[in-house]
């Protein structure tokens, strides 16, 4: 099945009329199985304008309709033998007698529909088929069921299916319960398919038919064992696939979701280029390849510092003169996002990590300095562009100097960087200790640190005490500040696990959830990925 997802339904509606065209160009007088419904509205529309300029020639042409209403009068604005006069017959120059529909007041319905799979036959078979999708996944009246007739017969309609169609009617009384249709096996006979798929309400129907097996449970997937079907969806009713990049100092990762939100890549390279347009080329070309490959319609794009117009200020980063969204949609022609990566990985987080199904959640990077993710009910919360640098809230303005210039940074007492630095000089000031053995064979580390803690080192322990006293402080006034449903640590520190959750908890307020990150590493490439 070939795929075709246009910006939106009135690029639809054209892609959908030139393949007709072209089919009625090639074949003068071809057989065209058509369909009702709002979907080909705008295509009908393009095709009789198309008539109208001259551009394909209805002269020759047969069609056939794919169902109809039982019982419905030809002349009731509801049946379909009065929505193709009015949306196209009237509007081209189709010979009437050339067109076929089931009569919705047959008295007979079994000769009726044997009689019109014969006179389909015997006209030589339908050379292009159009079909809308039902949100319950039927093509024609073909509803979701345990098997399905292979020719045309009466059938009745699903709840779905006269809840959708009410919408054409006064009353949802008013819908007939039971209609015509042409069956799988009529429909799979046509040379060629064009279904058409529009709007959110149709996202679930072609999700299904994408990604799940051939079952008469969802009658469209039945189309795949056809060899050309092509499905034109327009963005709504096609989400595709997200592409999410994690911009790091020393690598970028790229990820791709699929609809269900399951990765479907991962891939990395080195950040080591000099100048911005290289680095920029290298991340396009990266995005170009993933974009092909798996139908990407979206890029997220989460990048350290502050993001502003575009553009990434972020130390480690040559990426400051370039407006990074409007360059890569350029090159990608697909829509782009950017945000922060700590705002992207407590997206990810909160989306399909430890949050799931959480609407308000801080996420706390613990690295070497503090980073901060604020999701509030289910989006970022990005304040002026900025908010969410949680590391540089003052806990002691007499404190130690922090690197943006000012005093007593809660990272400078809560990072992993300050336990090291803390532990690193109490081990000095107690050569003895178990911790300072540790350092002097192993290294300064959190591994080794947590080794000694394990042992129960009262240097190490003492000196985790008084760091858990200064991230519990910081995470006690965020709880006040935000009533987040859940604290999220990431970040080398929370590797530790429960050596780092048991103790913290019992100095943290009793009543919140504080958990370890489940997506490690890829949150922010599906915090990226979530952003739309
Ligand atoms: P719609 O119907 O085009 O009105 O959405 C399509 C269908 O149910 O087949």
């Amino acid at each position: 099945m070939k795929l075709i997802v246009c910006e939106d339904y009135n690029e639809l509606s054209k892609k959908a009329a030139e393949l007709v065209a072209k089919q009625v160009n090639e074949k003068h007088d071809c057989i065209l199985g058509l369909a009702t419904g709002s979907t080909p509205v705008g295509m009908y529309e393009e095709l009789a304008q198309m008539n109208k300029r001259g551009e394909v020639d209805f002269e020759e042409v047969k069609s056939f309709n794919l169902d109809e209403y039982y019982p419905i009068d030809d002349d009731n604005p509801q049946s379909y033998h009065y929505f193709m006069k009015e949306n196209l017959f009237s509007k081209i120059n189709i010979k009437i007698s050339n067109t076929h529909l089931l009569n919705g007041r047959t008295s007979d319905t079994i000769k009726e529909c044997r009689e019109y799979d014969e006179k389909i036959a015997q006209s030589g078979g339908i050379d292009l088929q159009i079909l809308g999708i039902g949100q319950n996944g039927h093509i024609g009246f073909n509803e979701p069921d345990d098997s399905l007739f292979a020719n045309t017969h009466l059938t009745g309609l699903t709840e779905s299916t006269i809840n959708a169609n009410a919408r054409f009617f006064d009353s949802i009384d008013e819908v007939p319960k039971q209609a015509l249709t042409m069956g799988v096996g009529s429909i799979l006979k046509a040379r060629k398919i064009i279904l058409l798929a529009s709007g959110a309400s149709k996202q679930e129907a072609v999700l299904k038919l994408l990604d799940n097996a051939v079952s008469t449970d969802n009658p469209a997937s039945l189309l795949k064992v056809h060899p050309d079907v092509v499905l034109i969806c327009d963005k709504e009713a096609y989400t595709g696939n997200r592409l999410g990049v994690d911009i790091g100092g020393t690598q970028i990762k790229f990820g791709v979701l699929n609809s269900k939100n399951e990765f479907v890549a991962k891939e990395s390279i080195k950040t080591e280029c000099k100048n911005e347009q290289e680095l920029l080329n290298l991340i396009a070309e990266k995005c170009e390849k993933l974009k092909n490959e798996f139908n990407v319609t979206f890029v997220g794009v989460g990048a350290p510092g502050i993001i502003k117009n575009g553009k990434i200020s972020a130390v480690n980063l040559p990426l400051c003169k370039t407006d990074i969204k409007a360059y890569l949609e350029e090159k990608l022609n697909v829509s782009v996002k950017v945000s922060n990566d700590a705002n992207c990985a407590a997206l990810g987080e909160a989306k399909l990590g430890a949050g799931k199904d959480v609407k308000n959640l801080v996420m706390i990077t613990l690295g070497t300095g503090i980073g901060g993710g604020i999701i509030a009910d289910g989006k970022i919360y990005e304040g002026g562009g900025s908010a969410g640098e949680i590391g540089h809230m003052c806990i002691d303005p007499f404190g130690t100097e922090c690197a943006c210039g000012k005093k007593g940074c809660w990272e400078k007492y809560a990072s992993a960087s300050a336990l090291l630095k803390l532990a690193e000089s109490e081990a000095k000031k107690a050569p003895e200790s178990l911790l300072a053995k540790i350092f002097d064979e192993k290294g300064v580390s959190g591994e080794s640190f947590f080794e000694a803690e394990k042992q129960k080192c009262p240097v190490a322990k003492g000196t985790f005490d008084i760091y858990l006293t200064y991230l519990a402080a910081g995470i006690n006034g965020l709880k006040n500040i935000f009533d987040p449903d859940m604290i999220v640590l990431s970040g080398g520190l929370a590797n530790a696990g429960e050596l780092l959750l048991n103790p913290l908890k019992e100095k943290l307020d009793s009543d919140l959830q504080i958990e370890i990150s489940v997506l490690k590493n890829d949150a922010g490439i599906c915090g990226a990925a979530l952003l739309k």
